[in-house]
């Protein structure tokens, strides 16, 4: 499948998404979003695939934001649905049933931010900047970004970003949990690559049902998220792998797994 805006390359089972439209600092346009639906319903179709990288093209951005071109145009009834087909797609990245790190390679900004926030791990260059300026266009974060930046940072500090609009550094974000970690510009994908290969060696139901336990941390109780998480290591323990996991250390070699 090939795509307008997007670039896909995988390469032994990881698959690097790069948003494709550098002149516009990959600004999410319509069918850029569109895009990013197909190419991650594929992804997360695809048994060949363990890791996905998510990063943006050229030497600037990540991710600008959405299309200010097009933000320009809605009105009332067109924003709503704008913003819950955003938030549909980034709400499909964030359940994936593999993982996705964003490789954070330049600005961050609006949708951007939020695009970020809704993979998995996030890693950055030294040169990246995250914000949500979206109050000087005189509208609110509308992909998500009101309640995964508060869950994340906490409510003081999202909301200190959302009303100032002001863009903060890598270090920064890194020192307030919003990145994992930060890098030198040309070491970004490779270390990016280095994560996501390290994941892939792991068995791969019990990445796949970690994430899921981990996301329902966000919206369930702790009771009902402990019981959640019975349930899903009870479903691990009936995996040839978990079978691999444990003879494998009991009998002091590596695990081989096959990922049933
Ligand atoms: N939507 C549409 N186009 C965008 C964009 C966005 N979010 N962000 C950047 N662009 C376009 C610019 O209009 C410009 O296009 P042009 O060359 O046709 O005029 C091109 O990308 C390069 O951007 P430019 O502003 O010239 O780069 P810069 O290095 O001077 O500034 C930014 C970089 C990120 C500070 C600036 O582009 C910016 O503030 N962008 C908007 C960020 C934003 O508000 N995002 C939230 C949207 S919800």
């Amino acid at each position: 499948m090939t795509y307008q805006n997007l670039l896909l390359n995988v390469s032994a089972s990881i698959a690097v998404v790069t948003v494709n439209r550098p002149e516009k600092l990959n600004a999410l346009n319509s069918k850029t979003i569109e895009e990013l639906k197909e190419v991650f319903t594929e992804i997360n179709k695809d048994e060949n695939i363990s890791a996905v990288i998510l990063t943006g093209s050229g030497e600037k951005a990540f991710v600008a934001g959405a299309d200010i071109s097009e933000l320009n145009k809605l009105d009332m009834i067109s924003a709503k649905a704008f913003s819950e087909k955003g938030q549909e797609v980034f709400n499909l990245i964030e359940n994936l049933n593999k993982p996705v790190i964003a490789a954070v390679n330049g600005f961050a900004l609006g949708g951007g931010c939020e695009l970020a926030l809704a993979c998995h791990i996030r890693l950055a260059s030294e040169n990246a900047k995250f914000g949500q300026p979206e109050v000087n266009l005189g509208i609110i974060p509308g992909y998500g970004g009101t309640q995964r930046l508060t869950r994340l940072v906490n409510s003081g500090r999202a909301l200190e970003y959302i009303l100032t609009g002001d863009m903060i550094d890598a270090n920064e974000a890194f020192r307030i949990g919003l990145v994992n970690r930060v890098y030198p510009k040309e070491e970004l994908i490779k270390k990016a690559t280095e994560m996501a290969n390290k994941i892939a060696s792991k068995a791969g139901n019990a990445v796949r049902l970690a994430i899921k336990a981990v996301n329902a941390a966000d919206s369930v109780s702790s009771k009902e998220g402990q019981d959640y998480e019975a349930s899903l290591f009870a479903l691990c323990c009936g995996t040839e792998d978990f079978k691999e996991g444990t003879s494998a250390f009991l009998e002091k070699r590596k695990a081989a797994f096959k990922n049933k």
